[in-house]
């Protein structure tokens, strides 16, 4: 069985950032709250713990704890933040609050030769509490200005402590304290690689499914193909992908997703053209939530008759991932939950019987897409920026007909190809989202000697980390001009072509 890191979340804003430089280590691991059973938090074969920072303070009522079954385990512990402060309360040593929070950066200095701290220098603090009496068989490893053990160690039972964030990417080098702790004092093996990542799944489809067919639902985004793709490598022919084209994909979207099944995996495909149906019931629709509506319950009847038409199978398959999870198990995270089902593929009908199958359940989205390369998916499709579930009905302000949707592709497809030539979008690129939105707004203008009255288009490009808050792409000058220049002389009905300078928030990334 693999060997894992259980984090325990003490109510850290960073949990899933520790998860995430742990895996990026290649050691598996798995948060939990920390107050989850014993028999689930053992049951993922720890070989260690990490406690994440959290808000409380030790001395508060109902300050969450280190729970005792952990500390009999005799495997090693990681404090951080608040994990130290518990681990201090817990051994016997003190915890006070400091004269002033400390938050920020600040610089440590080792205090102790131990490799844990040896490559810290400038670290990311933020902290009210602080300790001040080690508990007994502690050394202090480094201090800093306002906490004179900013880590400490007990090498014998190798419990570490740090009072700022290893996690984050304001302590250069940080990632390394965390693999020198699961890696050398843990024990675990670094292998939790994409092929490992395969092999485990593969295993654990083929046990779950056996000889039943299984359905998949395609929308062309990266989780969904992944999760395809990896249920397709375990049990072949008893897939079936259905992708339903609603008509208001990208430019060659459909293409793209039916190529990378069939010529790249060899996988079978189901394609429904089911435009038609889409825009018939679209007409005449302005108002977005009411386009948004109609596109969700057309997909979930379309899935539902091609779902019947293959012999009803037992399973489905579903792209969730680990985000998702742990966000969605959080108890005051029920609003942003349902505002992820919504963002799902169509959001399938509630009464239709699957058992699901999610092979991307405990991946993070960069881990999803090095699987996805690993597969062998174009890169294209592993590295396609998000894209709404309801398609570009969301884009395409006022009436959604054929002929406003096949402008707004053309537009968008001309700023795409302008921006991936100067390695603006795609793998490892300087920004995260780009599109064009089309506005229901007639203006004047004069092409050649004559004059027009069209619509306009508005560019809308963005970088953002994590598409919560997201900032407006300082593109150079001459690429709008490009772009902007092309999309006028190339896309008939649009004379008008603005930059969408707002930051998110006030405003979010889509229109609509
Ligand atoms: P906003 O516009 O809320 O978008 O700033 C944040 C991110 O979510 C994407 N988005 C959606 N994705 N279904 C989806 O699957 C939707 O209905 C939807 N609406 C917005 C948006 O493209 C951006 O990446």
């Amino acid at each position: 069985m693999t060997q894992s890191i259980a984090i325990l979340d003490f109510g850290s804003q960073y949990a899933q950032l520790i998860a995430r430089r742990v895996r990026e280590a290649h050691v598996y691991c798995e948060l939990f709250p920390w107050d989850a059973p014993q028999e689930k938090i053992l049951s993922v074969n720890p070989k260690g713990f990490i406690l994440s920072g959290g808000p409380k303070s030790v001395y508060e009522e109902n300050a969450p704890f280190i729970q005792e079954f952990i500390l009999k385990t005799n495997l090693p512990i990681l404090g951080i933040c608040y994990g130290m402060q518990a681990l201090t309360h817990a051994l016997g040593g003190q915890v006070d609050p400091s004269a002033q929070r400390e938050y920020g950066q600040a610089l440590i200095e080792p205090q102790f030769s131990n490799p844990l701290v040896s490559n810290l220098s400038q670290v990311w603090m933020s902290h009210g509490d602080r300790i001040t009496k080690l508990p007994d068989g502690f050394v202090a490893l480094a201090k800093s200005q306002n906490s004179p053990f900013a880590a400490m160690g007990d090498v014998k039972r190798n419990y570490f402590g740090v009072q700022f964030h290893p996690e984050v990417n304001h302590t250069p080098n940080g990632e390394k304290l965390l693999k020198h702790f699961v890696v050398d004092i843990c024990g675990v093996e670094p292998n939790w690689t994409p092929e490992s990542i395969i092999e485990e799944s593969v295993a654990r489809i083929q046990k779950q499914v056996g000889s039943e067919r299984v359905l998949a639902a395609v929308s062309g985004g990266v989780d969904s193909s992944v999760a395809a793709a990896l249920v397709h490598k375990a049990i072949g022919d008893q897939l079936v992908s259905v992708f339903v084209d609603t008509g208001l994909l990208r430019k060659n979207e459909g293409a793209q997703v039916a190529s990378a099944f069939r010529d790249h995996l060899h996988s079978e495909l189901i394609v429904v053209d089911a435009s038609d149906e889409y825009f018939s019931a679209l007409q005449g629709v302005t108002e977005p939530e009411q386009k948004r509506k109609i596109v969700g319950e057309k997909f979930i009847r379309i899935f539902e008759a091609q779902a019947k038409q293959v012999g009803q199978p037992k399973f489905l398959v579903q792209g969730t991932i680990y985000p998702d999870v742990v966000e969605s198990s959080a108890p005051d995270r029920n609003k942003a939950e349902k505002i992820k089902t919504h963002h799902n593929v169509g959001g399938l009908p509630e009464d239709m019987q699957f058992e699901l199958v999610e092979p991307l359940r405990y991946l993070f989205k960069d881990e999803v897409r090095a699987v996805g390369e690993a597969l062998g998916l174009p890169e294209s499709l592993v590295w396609r920026q998000p894209f709404p579930g309801p398609g570009l009905t969301v884009r395409c302000l006022g009436e959604v007909t054929r002929e406003r949707v096949s402008r707004l592709r053309a537009a968008d497809a001309i700023l795409i190809e302008e921006l991936s030539k100067e390695k603006f979008l795609g793998k490892g690129a300087q920004t995260s989202q780009a599109f064009v939105v089309l506005l229901p707004v007639r203006s004047v203008g004069v092409m050649g000697d004559q004059r027009t009255y069209q619509e306009a288009a508005a560019i809308r490009v963005v970088t953002t980390e994590d598409f919560m808050t997201a900032d407006w792409a300082r593109l150079p000058h001459d690429l709008l001009a490009r772009v902007s220049s092309r999309i006028v002389n190339e896309v008939e009905g649009i004379n008008r072509v603005v930059y969408d300078i707002t930051s998110k928030p006030p405003a979010t990334i889509e229109w609509e």
